[in-house]
């Protein structure tokens, strides 16, 4: 998804106030000044035409035609951002272009500060809208309401997987304030976490939002833990519920490693989700956890088709059958991710993913699979493996092969 900008329109006769205008959105970057023109007539055809989402409109040598104007473009077109501009800041001036229906009056020479703020306000609208219409990045929260199920391993990998075979642009989020350990899975060293993100997501500068996460070399962004365990906590709902918002407008997609407990930030995390992740494991105190779990979300209203259930560590010889899970939980089981304890904590302790370490190997083939099945068919070609014989290197040197 390509980061948009607010495009507006300005019009304006005064050349030098054009000039200063177009010099400040530059350098503001958010706002895109793609329309000029002099005469109000043309604005409107524009505005028709294009639909620009801002437009700052000059009062001109006489203001109460163009406040009557303004009053007529505000009514037909209601989305509209409008800005009236003028070189009289006359309180009796501002309050007849408020009641016009413009959205604010700016002050010649125009002031960064005020353009800036204006662009919040629009973003902040769009990001509204898109959110009330489930526009925008989707969310994918991998879940689990017990510890070591294998979060963050799928978490980690699956981003992976949707960058290199479905060429979306992915964030993975750690929402494990207090102990996050994505940064460790990507071996990273953060400068910025998930606090600042917090404290800047109402900022309409996205490449400002975009220096606070890190670019794995997989293409995989990562927002990090906060650094320091107290300020996990100053971490609110609110907050998680802002930067999920701000990331949906920046991202296609939104993976979430989430925390065991259900606590009011974690449900905020699960309410937005467009995809839950249920991990459990096959073995009884896990599957124990995993049907109460399925009661909560029940009682929530949140057992629907968002949900799918995912079995972490299988090995087809379990004594418990698929199967019978199925019956139990009466959910069906969306994917497998075979149980591979040496090349996971291989990966885990070398700070690769499994691509990287061993991109033959099951489980890391299970990732891609997951990838397919919650978002379609791969988009992206990949060179077919044949699996030939060894040759004279490969039985020389087996453990050289098998490593790949
Ligand atoms: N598919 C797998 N096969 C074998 N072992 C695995 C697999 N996935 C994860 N593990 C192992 O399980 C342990 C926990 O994994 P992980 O950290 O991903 O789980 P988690 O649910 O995020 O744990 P935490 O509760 O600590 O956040 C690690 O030691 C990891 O190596
Ligand atoms: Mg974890």
């Amino acid at each position: 998804m390509v980061v948009d900008r607010i495009t507006c329109l300005l019009v304006e006769s005064d050349q030098e106030a054009v000039r200063q205008i177009d010099n400040l959105c530059r350098k503001i970057s958010s706002i895109d000044v793609r329309w000029k023109t002099s005469s109000l007539e043309t604005g409107i055809e524009i505005i028709r035409k294009h639909h620009p989402e801002m437009a700052i409109v000059s009062l001109g040598p006489n203001p109460s035609s163009t406040i009557e104007s303004i009053s007529a473009i505000t009514r037909e077109f209601p989305g509209l951002y409008l800005m009236a501009l003028s070189d009289i800041a006359e309180a009796g001036l501002i309050l007849n272009v408020m009641r016009a229906g413009a959205n604010d009056f700016l002050n010649k020479p125009v002031k960064e500060i005020d353009l800036r703020a204006a662009a919040e306000k629009v973003f902040n609208l769009k990001s509204t809208q898109r959110e009330s219409r489930g526009d925008g990045g989707k969310i994918i929260s991998v879940f689990s309401n017990k510890g070591g199920n294998g979060i963050t391993t799928i978490a980690a990998n699956l981003s992976d997987a949707v960058v290199r075979y479905h060429n979306k642009k992915t964030v993975i989020v750690d929402l494990v304030l207090s102990h996050g350990d994505l940064s460790m899975f990507f071996n990273i060293s953060p400068s910025y976490s998930i606090m600042d993100l917090a404290k800047n997501s109402a900022k309409a500068d996205y490449e400002f939002l975009h220096s606070l996460l890190v670019k794995h070399s997989s293409g995989v962004y990562i927002l990090a833990e906060p650094p320091m365990i107290e300020d996990a906590e100053e971490i609110t709902a609110v907050m998680v519920r802002e930067v999920l918002s701000a990331l949906r407008s920046m991202f296609d997609i939104i993976i979430v490693d989430t925390p065991h407990q259900f606590d009011e930030r974690t449900l905020t995390a699960l309410e937005m989700s467009d995809i839950i992740l249920l991990v459990t494991l096959l073995n009884i105190p896990s599957l124990k956890n995993t049907l109460k779990c399925l009661d909560l979300f029940d009682r929530l209203g949140m057992r629907d088709d968002r949900l799918r259930l995912v079995i972490s560590r299988y090995l087809a010889s379990d004594e418990i059958p698929k199967e019978k899970i199925e019956g139990i939980l009466k959910m069906a089981v969306t994917c497998t991710i075979p149980n591979d304890y040496p090349t996971v904590i291989s990966s885990v302790n070398r700070g690769k993913l499994l691509r990287e370490i061993a991109p033959e190997k099951e489980v890391t083939r299970s990732f891609r699979h997951l990838a397919d099945l919650l978002l379609g068919p791969s988009t992206v070609r990949q060179p077919v493996v044949v699996d030939r014989k060894p040759g004279f290197l490969g039985r020389l040197f087996p453990s050289e092969r098998s490593s790949k």
